[in-house]
């Protein structure tokens, strides 16, 4: 197991920029998810940790040794990097046995039998796939030949293990039991994960933390629960679920720099935190998730108040996800399904202040 550490990485295609000034450092046995939209550079970060794409600036170190550093020409051999990869596609070989698709790398790094033999076993193992060894790889699921995959990634013992959307191609409720198997399987062998999806349920049911990228950039790096709650920037917050904002003006910074911000907009008002400073005066965007909405009035001075008509109502089984117009501007609100909300229903609704959270409107 090993740390990694990315400083200043880039890569550019034919003089197109895919990857620029990424910087994260991923600690022994950390868990940590790239997330972002299609295109915004998940898959080239890992394929130049892997080195299987060479980047044109920056360095990459795992534990003490730098592995990539084109300034001060250092270039480790992808198979010298001790990693382990599973891909979207297994990328298993059909005309092999489930054995000696696990067993083949560690043939190729001139293992002895006897090893091998025990490793591909324990490996089989952690998956549950041990009793299918003898099976050949093509009369497996997707799931079953994506498990071999891991099996494969892990048997080497690797001091990394990547993983690019390991589980897209598998069906919704296979793809939830898989990464809980995942987590577990990380968790008990302590191997440090750089994993890659655009699935933000996905990215916070695994990781430790989150890396939230767009256009070849980090934008921000956290636990799951901060980049949900306590985005840095409106772009973070939409990445996740349908949170909608209000726009307001600071009117009071309450306990100086970091503490609570008093923020007024169009007929509402409501205390709040943020990463940021917003000073008196500042505009700011007022973040509520649709399940942070309750009905009705409520005494907490922090709390967001507001009344409005339903402008739409969608039944979704556990709750109605329920659009509110009010004085100009719209939200979006998860409420119990104990009421039938119905366009044109007046409603009133709020958000407590410890469930709100503002930021700096970009200039
Ligand atoms: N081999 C390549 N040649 C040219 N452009 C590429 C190549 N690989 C990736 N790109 C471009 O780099 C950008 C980032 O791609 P990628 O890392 O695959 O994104 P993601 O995995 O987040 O979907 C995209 O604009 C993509 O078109
Ligand atoms: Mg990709």
């Amino acid at each position: 197991m090993s740390s990694l550490k990315l400083r200043e990485l880039a890569c550019s295609f034919n003089g197109v920029t895919a990857v620029e000034t990424v910087t994260l450092d991923i600690a022994q046995g950390e868990f940590v998810t790239l997330l972002g939209p299609s295109g915004c550079g998940k898959t080239t970060t890992l394929r130049m940790v892997a080195g299987l794409e060479q980047n044109s600036g920056g360095s990459i170190a795992i534990g003490e040794t730098v592995v990539s550093d084109p300034v001060n020409g250092v270039f480790v051999q992808p198979d010298r990097r001790n990693i382990g990869m599973v891909f979207q596609s297994y990328a298993i070989w059909p005309h092999m046995s489930v054995f000696d698709n696990v067993a083949y790398p560690a043939r190729v790094a001139g293992q002895s039998r006897d090893e091998i033999v025990r490793r591909v076993d324990h490996a089989l193992g952690l998956v549950s796939m041990q009793r299918y060894a003898s099976r050949p790889a093509t009369a497996l699921s997707g799931g079953q030949q994506q498990r071999v995959a891991i099996a494969r990634a892990i048997a080497t013992k690797p001091s990394i293990l990547l993983m690019d959307e390991p589980l897209s191609n598998l069906d919704a409720k296979l793809r939830e039991q898989m990464r809980i198997e995942l987590r577990q399987l990380q968790k008990t062998l302590g191997i440090t994960t750089l994993y890659v999806t655009h699935d933000q349920e996905e990215a916070m049911a695994l990781s430790d933390r989150v890396v939230v990228m767009s256009s070849g950039r980090i934008l921000q790096v956290g636990k799951p629960t901060d980049v949900y709650r306590r985005p840095d920037n409106r772009e973070v917050a939409e990445f996740f679920g349908s949170p909608s904002f209000l726009r307001g003006m600071v009117r009071e910074a309450r306990d100086g720099a970091a503490g609570q911000r008093w923020v007024v907009g169009n007929g509402w008002s409501c205390q709040t935190q943020s990463n940021g400073m917003p000073q008196v005066g500042d505009e700011v965007d007022v973040l509520m998730r649709p399940e942070n909405f309750a009905v009705g009035p409520t005494d907490d001075e922090a709390a967001l108040q507001l009344r409005g008509v339903v402008r739409q109502s969608v039944y979704k089984g556990a709750r109605y996800q329920v659009g509110v117009a009010f004085g100009g501007a719209s939200v979006i609100a998860e409420l119990p399904q104990d009421h039938a909300w119905t366009i044109g229903d007046e409603i009133q609704l709020h958000v407590p202040g410890s469930r709100l959270w503002c930021m700096n409107v970009k200039e």
